[in-house]
């Protein structure tokens, strides 16, 4: 049987500290889904097909990964899919408490689907896509944090002025 894992987000924008995550999660599983939230209540920077964009383009290379949209509960769309595991980074321990609750719920509604945590890289240990829009507001570089669309597109919003 093939291990399929689903690692979800909200990816705006991806960074290469969810790319590192990628890199070393496909690795473990036969088949990983990056899986974008699509009913979004917080005003996403880049609209969805902006970010299925930019995922697809930066894991072009990954024969094994996928991009894909849900919404509704993740552990219904895991289930859909065959996912028997959800992929999600920690940073730092301030991600811990966040990320324990929501594998918690899901494993209540979903025992059958586990939540795995991967640490990317120290290198990326900061990178947020928060703080990568922020700093991308305010013309700072992002050299190495993001892939090279994803750059492009943040100059191109900040000389727009949006
Ligand atoms: O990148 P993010 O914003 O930290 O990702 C959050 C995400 C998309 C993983 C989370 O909001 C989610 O799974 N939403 C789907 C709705 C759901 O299943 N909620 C109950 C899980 S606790």
């Amino acid at each position: 049987m093939k291990r399929i894992a689903v690692y979800p987000g909200t990816f705006d924008p991806v960074t290469q500290g969810h790319l590192d995550l990628v890199e070393r999660g496909r690795k473990r599983f036969d088949r990983l889904v990056m899986a974008i939230l699509s009913n979004e209540e917080k005003q996403p920077m880049f609209a969805l097909e902006e970010r299925v964009g930019f995922l697809r383009e930066a894991t072009a290379h990954w024969p094994d990964v996928e991009v894909a949209t849900f919404d509704g509960l993740l552990v219904d769309y895991a289930r859909r899919i065959g996912a028997s595991v959800i992929l999600r980074g920690l940073r730092a321990v301030s991600d811990f408490e966040y990320e324990l609750q929501m594998a918690m719920m899901n494993r209540r509604l979903a025992p059958e689907v586990e939540t795995v945590f991967l640490m990317p890289s120290e290198a990326y240990s900061y990178v947020s896509s928060r703080l990568v829009r922020e700093v991308a507001r305010l013309g700072g570089s992002l050299e190495g944090l993001v892939p090279a669309n994803v750059a492009r597109a943040l100059a191109t919003r900040r000389s727009e002025g949006r």
